[in-house]
């Protein structure tokens, strides 16, 4: 089976993991019998039992069974009725699994009762969740939100459980003091885990605000990918970058592997940034971890929510995504700043094809692609450039010889397309402005500035 990861450099990279080593799972998504409520999109059982299978391959685990569990009622000890975990646990045998995923919210009592009943270690939503973000996180502050979510998880799942725990405790046991219950000095021991991560979270976030204030000078703007998972970011990221490598890469390789400079069709270069999936039925107490992971969307110039067009539930998975959209605050107001972008347009059929065209020719926020064809890329980086390139205009500035202090001015408030040095050793800057830099470049510069009129002339 393979796996992916995302290394260092943005780049994505298959390995193959060899089966014997594989932890052999199997899934079980649970299904209410009656399913009231009457929300706008309904997903059916089986998309939301390939998606719990897709998250368990994210972590390497093999397979071995797949089921759905409809169930009338939650039982209180082992949410699943009697016949079905019977069921589960002669498949467990037959498999030789030696974990059981269920994609549901389980209680403690309820994943301990399982684990006895099936002599396996049990996996819930959250847990399955927990594991793909720590695998993921990338930035230290992820990595911290991340354990800060595992711990008040594991946190949750002492209560009662603790016998449990005291098996794999090891050399903890010398903290609990006289007449402390070992539950106590267990919840202690993670209470002062979690303060400590709280506090490295406080000085990550201020360094990161540093940062922030170092990238905010880089002229470039950020548009950043955001999309459900497997909607086909990464290879977006990577067919959108592999053709223009630029050596400044280097300077925001250190900063954040998922960020990579490209150029559009003029010249004007842009961050693209990368982000982690996005995944159905976040249970809160992940939201943090999560949002971590998408802090470069918030600031982002531009954003390019990525659809799999091609997959049935695409409307459902778009409007989950435009609810956290909102949460972060990037709602209605702010929707010029949202491009939808329908990639994997090669796997339609003739009609689907028609009816998805028709569709984004009538609305300017959309384009149709394909990630792996590579068609209606250019379209969408000129959608891109067009969006940009609305709020900012590009100027010719002549500056006399040895006019050092402007040139440094305009190349920390401005994106220099391009730089002619004059045999009088006058040097003309083509420079892209904001328009309040255009204000103050005005009044500095004044008639050695004007505006240019011809873009193309502009590009590198
Ligand atoms: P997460 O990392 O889980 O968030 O997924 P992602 O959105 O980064 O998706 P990824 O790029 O890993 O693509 C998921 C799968 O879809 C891969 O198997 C890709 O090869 C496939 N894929 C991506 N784009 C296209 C496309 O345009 N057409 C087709 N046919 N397949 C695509």
């Amino acid at each position: 089976m393979t796996a992916r990861r995302k290394s260092h450099g943005g780049q994505e990279v298959r390995f193959q993991i060899e089966g014997p080593k594989a932890t052999r799972a199997i899934v079980v998504n649970v299904e209410r019998k009656s399913r009231g409520g009457g929300t706008a999109v309904t997903r059916d059982a089986e998309s939301r039992l390939q998606e719990a299978v897709g998250l368990a391959q994210a972590i390497d685990l093999e397979i071995v069974g797949e089921l759905t569990a409809v169930i009338a009622a939650p039982r209180p000890a082992t949410l699943l009725g009697e016949g079905k975990v019977a069921e589960i646990g002669k498949l467990r045998e037959e498999t030789g699994a030696d974990l059981i995923v269920v994609n549901a919210q389980i209680a403690p009592i309820q994943q301990r009762n399982l684990e006895k009943a099936w002599d396996a270690k049990v996996l819930d939503r959250t847990g399955l969740i927990l594991e793909i973000f720590g695998r993921r996180a990338q930035t230290r502050e992820g990595t911290l939100q991340v354990e800060l979510a595992h711990l008040q998880y594991q946190k949750s799942r002492l209560v009662r459980s603790w016998t449990h725990l005291e098996r794999q405790r090891g050399g903890f046991g010398f903290l609990g003091g006289p007449g402390e219950s070992q539950l106590e000095a267990d919840r202690r021991l993670i209470d002062e885990r979690i303060k400590r991560i709280e506090r490295q979270l406080e000085s990550v976030v201020k360094t990161r605000t540093l940062h922030r204030k170092g990238r905010a000078r880089v002229p470039y703007p950020v548009v950043a990918l955001v999309g459900y998972t497997n909607a086909g970011k990464s290879t977006l990221f990577n067919t959108l970058t592999a053709a223009d490598v630029l050596a400044k890469d280097l300077l925001f390789a250190t900063l954040d592997p998922t960020m990579r400079v490209i150029a559009l069709p003029h010249g004007r270069k842009v961050i693209l940034s990368d982000t982690v999936g996005f995944i159905s039925d976040l249970p809160t107490s992940l939201v943090a971890a999560f949002r971590a992971t998408l802090e470069e969307v918030i600031g982002a110039d531009l954003i390019l929510h990525v659809r799999d067009i091609s997959h049935p539930e695409s409307d459902a998975q778009a409007q989950d995504v435009s609810r956290v959209l909102q949460d972060l605050g990037i709602g209605e107001e702010r929707a010029e700043r949202i491009i939808e972008v329908w990639n994997k347009a090669d796997l339609l059929d003739t009609e689907a094809r028609a009816m998805r065209e028709a569709q984004a020719h009538r609305h300017e926020n959309l384009v149709l692609v394909s990630a792996l064809t590579r068609e209606g890329l250019p379209r969408l980086l000129s959608m891109v450039e067009d969006r940009l390139g609305a709020e900012n205009e590009v100027y010719q500035i002549f500056l006399d010889p040895g006019d050092g202090e402007g040139q440094a001015w305009l190349h920390d408030r401005g994106e220099v397309l391009a730089r002619e040095t004059y045999p009088d050793g006058r040097v003309r800057l083509t420079v892209r402005l904001a328009q309040d830099r255009a204000g103050q470049a005005q009044a500095r510069f004044g008639r050695a500035m004007r505006m240019d009129v011809d873009l193309s002339a502009a590009a590198e």
